[in-house]
């Protein structure tokens, strides 16, 4: 199969969407070197067994009947691929890729110009779509359904309606916290899939990629010592490749070895399990402050100055994963492991049966 030309030429940001900060210059820096190492194909597009399954056989079936695509929603924690699959799905189907994000669309007048420009067949990346305000999202049913937005001109007794019609487009929403949506706007979405953490295993094939990319080399043991602490996350495991390989540049070497990666890791604070200061700051927080738990989401938020989308997001979903963090209806509860973990007594009352 001929490689699919490079998608990122016909990815265009939404020119109706304003930015609203200015991202610092290591936040570009990063972002360009996060886009130079993001799979262009399903090939190249490591783990996710079962999506990439589902897709293979989606893209086909599109292809072949020449309309546009159901729309799809992929959720899961960050940096798991779920903007690197959109620019695949684009890549794949040679269509535009129009990427906007939740936060950016305040008013359903912001989506009418994003939706009125879009051509036949465009997908619409709307990534950290459940930011959207709840009157846009009620809006975007009609577009995703009918192809239709209807728009209130003016306001009071002289108000009309417009109805404008819309290209068949397709939708790709992604998501860091699905249960946010509302049951029918999920339900409009044809297919969702969810992503799931990356086995060691994958992540050390990630690793090699991503070496081979970068020109370093990565000695076996230190692949496997990255891997254990990329929280089974590919843009972690790539971030602590190139902390890594910036260590070795300053040691004027071009290898990675696993004394070296041990001792990046060490200066990056992050320990064998992956955990790295803003984990262990939450689970030492709901263990020393709150005696273990329960203890709710947004108190949590306001004691560790962290905000609420980051902890439910990027971290707690590793903690929950390790069983580190156990959430329960009446809030989120330390489990004995993180004691273990963070070196810290059991507290004997509430585990009775492990002394
Ligand atoms: N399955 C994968 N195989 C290889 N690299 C991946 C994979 N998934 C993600 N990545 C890498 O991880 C980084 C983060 O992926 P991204 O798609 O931005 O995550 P998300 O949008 O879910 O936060 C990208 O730079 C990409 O190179
Ligand atoms: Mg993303």
């Amino acid at each position: 199969m001929p490689r699919a030309a490079s998608p990122s030429k016909r990815i265009q940001k939404t020119p109706d969407v304003s930015v609203r900060s200015t991202p610092t210059p290591q936040a570009v820096g990063e972002r360009a070197y996060e886009a130079s190492l993001r799979p262009q194909t399903l090939e190249e597009f490591v783990g996710q067994a079962g999506v990439k399954k589902h897709l293979r056989v989606f893209l086909a079936a599109a292809k072949k009947r020449k309309e546009a695509l159901e729309h799809v929603l992929f959720s899961g924690p960050a940096g798991l691929g779920k903007t690197t699959l959109a620019t695949i799905v684009a890549g794949e189907l040679g269509t535009n890729l129009r990427v906007t994000s939740g936060g950016a669309i305040e008013k359903t007048g912001d989506l009418a110009a994003i939706l009125t420009n879009l051509e036949e067949g465009d997908l619409l990346f709307v990534d950290e779509i459940h930011r959207l305000p709840r009157v846009v999202e009620e809006v975007l049913y009609s577009a995703m359904e009918d192809f239709f937005l209807d728009v209130v001109l003016g306001q009071g007794p002289g108000a009309k309606t417009v109805r404008l019609t819309i290209s068949r487009f397709t939708l790709i929403g992604a998501t860091t916290r699905v249960g946010m949506l509302s049951a029918p706007f999920r339900d409009r979405f044809g297919v969702t899939h969810r992503l799931t953490f990356y086995t060691e295993e994958e992540i050390v094939t990630i690793l090699r990629r991503s070496s081979r990319l970068l020109r370093v080399d990565l000695d076996d043991e230190a692949a496997a010592r990255l891997a254990q602490s990329s929280r089974g996350t590919p843009r972690v495991a790539n971030r602590l490749l190139k902390r890594a390989r910036d260590l070795a540049e300053v040691e004027e070497g071009r290898r990675i070895t696993v004394e070296l990666a041990g001792r990046s890791l060490a200066l990056l604070e992050v320990d064998a399990r992956g955990l790295d200061a803003v984990d262990r700051t939450l689970l030492t927080t709901v263990i020393d402050v709150f005696g273990g738990g329960p203890v709710g989401l947004t108190t949590l938020a306001a004691a560790t100055h962290e905000d609420e989308e980051t902890l439910e997001g990027v971290t707690e979903p590793y903690l929950l994963q390790l069983g580190f963090l156990q959430r329960t209806p009446r809030g989120r509860v330390a489990t004995p492991a993180a004691y273990v973990h963070l070196g810290r007594p059991l507290p004997a009352e509430k585990h009775p049966q492990l002394l």
